[in-house]
């Protein structure tokens, strides 16, 4: 692993466009549980990940129950957002944002709704999941902090009159354009891609490293572009292979905790910048 993290930091001082990647696995360490390891939501809670499938529709069948559920009123659904917002950021995070201070990494692009990332310090953070800290108008597209709105009658409305939205994105719920086609730019332009704690199996966010790698718009992605494979660096540090391991998407995986590695990748990067 020593030998991987070094070669990390110098891809990383060589990069002129760095970003990164995340998901769960880098707030296991912030005793928020991950979905498909083994400890996973999902692994372990099948009657919680089903009912994950059906809250956007219930949003659009009756936002009044849906709302009683995203606050706790209903179901378990709600204390697990409410220990998700008392989290705090562990040493992962903190290194990421000391690579954006050390003007090293230009984003991270998330799959957690925890807002670690921002509470660690980070200041370009682009949430592709939305946020457990905001609320959102599928109408008119706005979005607010939980604090500015009242929760006294349910559902909320926005000031357009609609009925406003948790901003966590639900399965089967589109992707918010403004974040999905910012996310599409920073993956065409990167010159390196660290993807730290994700299992890379959800879509459309698992298209990301493949349109760096293949330079190649989500679009285009499955026609044949094996042929224009670009020298984007691809880095995985995450406890488990992935399928962008095995398809030879990413460059190298170091495997282990990213807690302890990205830390570790700091440290090497500074000795290069000494
Ligand atoms: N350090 C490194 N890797 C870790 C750590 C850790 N401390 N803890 C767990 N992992 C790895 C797991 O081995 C797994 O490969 O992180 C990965 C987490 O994968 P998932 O649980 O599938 O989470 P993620 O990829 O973020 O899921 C994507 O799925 O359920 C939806 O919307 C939800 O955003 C989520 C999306």
């Amino acid at each position: 692993m020593e030998s991987l993290i070094k070669r990390a930091a110098e891809d990383m001082a060589g990069s002129k466009y760095a970003i990164v990647l995340t998901g769960a696995g880098m707030s296991t360490e912030s005793e928020i549980p991950d979905f498909r390891g083994p400890k996973g939501i999902w692994t372990t809670n099948k009657e919680a990940e089903a009912k994950a499938y059906q809250r956007y529709e219930l949003f659009l069948s009756d936002p009044k129950a849906y709302w009683e559920e995203i606050l706790g009123l209903q179901g378990t659904y709600g204390t697990f957002h409410e220990q998700i917002r008392q989290a705090q950021p562990n040493p992962g995070h903190y290194a990421l944002a000391e690579l954006e201070a050390l003007g090293i990494l230009r984003c991270i692009i998330t799959q957690n709704i925890d807002g670690l990332h921002k509470k660690a310090g980070s200041k370009r953070v682009l949430e592709y999941h939305g946020s457990v800290n905001a609320v959102r108008c599928l109408s008119c597209g706005s979005r607010f902090s939980r604090e500015e709105i009242s929760l006294n009658e349910l559902p909320p409305h926005c000031k357009c009159g609609a009925v406003l939205k948790d901003d966590v994105v639900h399965f089967k719920e589109p992707i918010p354009l403004d974040v999905m086609t910012e996310s599409e730019n920073e993956a065409l332009q990167c010159d390196l891609m660290l993807i730290c704690g994700t299992s890379a199996v959800v879509y459309p966010f698992a298209n990301l490293p493949r349109m760096a790698r293949y330079r190649a718009s989500r679009l285009v992605l499955g026609l044949d572009v094996i042929g224009r494979k670009t020298d984007v660096k691809i880095i995985e540090a995450n406890a488990d292979p992935t399928p962008l391991t095995h398809e030879g998407v990413s460059d190298y995986l170091i495997q282990g905790k990213t807690g302890e590695i990205l830390p570790r990748i700091v440290e090497e990067v500074k000795k290069i910048r000494r």
